[in-house]
């Protein structure tokens, strides 16, 4: 039968008790991501999106001197590697329509890895496939970071 939707059996759980485990754990999941993979990151402000994603830009073997933030988009930034990472920051973005008109859409599709925070506002050309890092505040530095629609039977990352 097909499957529809999220699939449990890719759900990995995890808690973290401070940001270098959130970088961690970002750095390991970058160490597996293929070409080509989109992860949106889902939390409040302050949650531990970025932090999570500066490990991920590490893993996936962007050399640090390639990690500084650049100025050309507002939404984006893009950290050269042997696979580029195209790190959206979409909190201030008004909608879909303002994403595609910038054509952003089309680093989906770039052979890179794309990581997107507050996909929310564009979730019409967000595909039920992508990879989902749902980061909830515990307490304290407390973080529990859910991550959906890995590949099956991957190992924990941590
Ligand atoms: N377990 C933890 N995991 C991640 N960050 C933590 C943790 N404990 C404390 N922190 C702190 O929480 C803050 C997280 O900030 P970060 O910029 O990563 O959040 P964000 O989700 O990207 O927020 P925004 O929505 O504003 O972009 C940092 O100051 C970090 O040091
Ligand atoms: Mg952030």
């Amino acid at each position: 039968m097909a499957r529809i939707g999220l699939d449990v059996t890719r759900t990995h759980r995890y808690v973290t008790h401070n940001s270098e485990e959130s970088y961690r754990l970002g750095s390991q999941l970058g160490q597996r991501l293929p070409p080509g993979s989109v992860v949106c990151f889902f939390g409040d402000l302050g949650a531990g999106k970025t932090t999570m994603i500066k490990g991920l830009v590490e893993g996936a073997g962007v050399p640090s001197e390639c990690r500084v933030t650049s100025p050309t988009y507002t939404y984006l930034n893009i950290y050269q590697g042997p696979i580029p990472v195209y790190h959206f920051d979409l909190y201030r973005l008004s909608g879909a329509d303002e994403f595609l008109a910038m054509g952003f859409d089309e680093y989906f599709d770039a052979g890179g890895i794309c990581c997107v925070e507050w996909s929310e506002k564009i979730d019409p050309v967000i595909d039920v496939s992508v990879i989902r890092v749902e980061i909830e505040h515990l307490s304290g530095d407390e973080r529990k970071i859910t991550i959906n629609n890995l590949a099956p039977d991957e190992a924990p990352l941590l």
